[in-house]
């Protein structure tokens, strides 16, 4: 009776055995297979991102072209790839390279245009003295080119539910103010024919003691503040481009700095 007993267990136990081998041996393939096709796609993948950029490559002054016209805040008066529809008193971009010539182009960014003195509409700002000769000029192959969406070239994304100091840091880049008045408003970027010869900081004890309230700030913002013609640089005119939060935010910002 034992020994009846025990050949029935001797097989289970065998089974077992080949079952668990079994198990290991379809895990192991398994594993193998998932490597194998991974490696598979991710070698499909980058041919395919290969092809496409060779297939359509962007020119590197375009590109950097594209990346100059975020930094310096082009997009936010002129719209998102220069299509127009931020503000009635700025044209699109669309068009005004088959209109113009290089040279044109490069005077109108160099030393601005519009009605710089008239303090209730936005100019073209004034840009010789802070954008290098090389920036204008993929600027202008930028143009030429049409104003073709670029690979991370998007202006910078508003940061939503974290207080408006951190939405107006985020803006102070967005909106180019970092270019003329520095890092954290420390200023010192060359204005050589002003009064100053720096285009002023937006920290510091003079600039708090000059620009004590929220609505003193608000208004130069919105106003801008013309020293005097190309080149000199002057502040632009942000009404009518920055909405009202967005000042508040700006101010924020502003009010964190040393
Ligand atoms: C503060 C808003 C503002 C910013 C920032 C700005 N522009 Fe302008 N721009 C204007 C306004 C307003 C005009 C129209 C001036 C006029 O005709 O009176 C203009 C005109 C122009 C024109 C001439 C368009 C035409 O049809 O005659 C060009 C080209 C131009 N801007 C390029 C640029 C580039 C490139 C940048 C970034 C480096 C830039 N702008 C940044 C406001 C701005
Ligand atoms: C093209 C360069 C340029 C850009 C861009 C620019 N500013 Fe200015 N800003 C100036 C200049 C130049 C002055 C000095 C005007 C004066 O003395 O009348 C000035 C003055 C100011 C002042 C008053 C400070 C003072 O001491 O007179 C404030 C505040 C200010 N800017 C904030 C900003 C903010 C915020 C932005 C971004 C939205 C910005 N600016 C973008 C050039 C610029």
């Amino acid at each position: 009776m034992a020994r009846q007993r025990d050949i029935p267990a001797a097989v289970a136990e065998a089974a077992i055995v080949l079952i668990v081998l079994f198990l290991a041996f379809v895990a192991a393939f398994a594993g193998w297979a998932v490597g194998h096709s991974t490696r598979h796609t991710r070698t499909v993948t980058v041919a395919g991102a290969a092809s496409s950029s060779s297939s359509a490559p962007i020119d590197p002054h375009v590109a950097a072209g594209a990346h100059d016209f975020s930094q310096f805040a082009c997009a936010q008066c002129h719209g998102d790839r220069g299509r127009g529809g931020v503000s009635p008193d700025v044209p699109a971009l669309s068009g005004v390279a088959s209109q113009l010539t290089s040279t044109r182009l490069r005077s109108i960014i160099d030393h601005g245009l519009g009605e710089s003195k008239n303090p209730t509409k936005p100019y073209m700002p004034v840009w010789g003295e802070v954008i290098s000769k090389q920036q204008v000029s993929d600027l202008i192959a930028y143009l030429r080119a049409g104003l073709p969406a670029v690979p991370t070239a998007e202006p910078p994304a508003i940061p939503q539910g974290q207080g408006l100091a951190v939405e107006g840091a985020t803006l102070y880049v967005r909106d180019g103010c970092i270019n003329c008045h520095g890092p954290n408003g420390l200023g010192g970027v060359p204005n050589p024919q002003s009064p100053d010869k720096r285009i002023p900081s937006l920290s510091g004890v003079a600039f708090r003691k000059q620009f004590n309230t929220d609505a003193k700030i608000i208004a130069v913002i919105r106003s801008g503040s013309v020293i005097g013609r190309a080149p000199i640089v002057s502040m632009p005119h942000w009404g009518g481009i920055i909405p009202n939060d967005q000042l508040n935010a700006l101010v924020a910002y502003l009010k964190t700095l040393k």
